[in-house]
């Protein structure tokens, strides 16, 4: 009787802590946000219908491709990540894939003020330093109406949004800040395997000037994500991707501004890599299950054995 008493108490003591204390302590620690589903409602809609064909000229006209690559239409990028870095203090990502993963009217907004689209002022402008992408200032004719043609331009040559791989998704929109050494992603992209290991240190030398510039840039290396998708989880990802000032006020890391779907693929690619393992961890339960049950069933005999003697 006094057993069930303890019993009673420790099961209450310990339901109250689990349903009681666990998720107010969350709620304290971590802010819990709505996403907006990807809106961006604070900025300007697209005024105008963009045409891709006089696009392809505003683009060219415009000097994007005097800090970015085009690979899918046979422009390598002008410098390689560490030129990049360098110059700009961190690499401008390959833009063959923007039309389809970014906003559209998120990339009109990038295009016109990318600071205030990035949500980076206070960091840039606001600190007196200057934004590394020059913001586009138009050729001469209604600016709204160029920007609207690059942006269909960039649409035109992106893939469909079917086609984008949850790795391209985080290539084009967080590949040039972040790491992901489970899947071998480094900022300046992805690990080769090395037949000598001089080629290997070279790598990782280039890796490490990469990332120390990249520091310099945003004042703290962004965190390598192989893990984010189990210390964050699903929805603390996609709202801090969505928003991070509002999740983090004053952090350096951009609104890069993806789209929906877009921002799906990229939790997509984080759970695919951070839970490569679950497979291997459930084989390894299984062993471990089948072993327990040998080891135990021999135990058995042997205890037959044993008494079978002493009889
Ligand atoms: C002077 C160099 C420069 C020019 C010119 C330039 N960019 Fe950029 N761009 C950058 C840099 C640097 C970044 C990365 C900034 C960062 O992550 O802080 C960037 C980022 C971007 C991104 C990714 C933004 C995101 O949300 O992650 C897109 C898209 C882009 N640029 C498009 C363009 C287009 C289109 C043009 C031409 C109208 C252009 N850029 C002109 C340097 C440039
Ligand atoms: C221009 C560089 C840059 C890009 C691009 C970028 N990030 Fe970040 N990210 C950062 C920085 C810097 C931090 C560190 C923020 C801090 O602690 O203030 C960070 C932090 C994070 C964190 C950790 C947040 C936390 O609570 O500790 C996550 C998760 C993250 N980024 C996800 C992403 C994803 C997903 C993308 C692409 C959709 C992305 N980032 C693109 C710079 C970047």
């Amino acid at each position: 009787m006094k057993e069930l008493k303890i019993l009673a108490v420790v099961v209450f003591f310990t339901l109250l802590t689990y349903w009681g204390v666990e998720p107010y302590a969350h709620s304290v620690m971590h802010k819990h946000i709505e996403s907006k589903g990807f809106q961006y409602d604070d900025l300007k809609p697209l005024a105008k219908k963009g045409d891709a064909a006089r696009g392809a000229q505003t683009f060219m006209n415009a000097g994007c491709i005097g800090c970015h690559g085009l690979k899918s239409q046979g422009m390598p990028a002008p410098m390689d990540p560490n030129a990049a870095v360098a110059s700009f203090g961190v690499n401008p990502p390959d833009l063959s894939n923007a039309g389809a993963v970014f906003d559209a009217k998120f990339l009109a907004n990038l295009i016109a003020n990318p600071e205030h689209a990035l949500m980076v002022e206070h960091k840039f402008s606001k600190a007196g330093r200057s934004f590394p992408m020059t913001a586009f200032y138009g050729l001469g004719g209604d600016k709204d109406q160029e920007v609207a043609d690059i942006v269909a331009y960039l649409q035109s040559i992106a893939p469909k949004a079917e086609e984008v791989t949850p790795k391209m998704a985080f290539e084009t929109a967080c590949g040039r800040c972040h790491a992901v050494h489970y899947d071998k992603w480094t900022q300046i992209g992805e690990r080769p395997k090395f037949k000598h290991k001089i080629d290997e240190l070279k790598f990782e030398e280039k890796v490490v000037d990469y990332q120390d510039k990249l520091t310099k840039y945003l004042g703290k290396l962004p965190p390598d994500l192989s893990m984010y998708i189990r210390s964050r989880g699903e929805h603390y990802l996609k709202t801090f991707m969505e928003d991070p000032q509002e999740l983090l006020p004053g952090t350096a890391m951009p609104r890069v501004g993806v789209s929906k779907e877009s921002a799906e693929k990229v939790i997509e690619y984080l759970a695919d890599v951070g839970d490569s393992k679950r497979a291997e961890r459930d084989s390894v339960g299984k062993i471990v299950m089948i072993y327990l049950f040998i080891f135990a069933f021999l135990a058995y005999l042997w205890k037959q054995s044993i008494w079978k003697e002493l009889h």
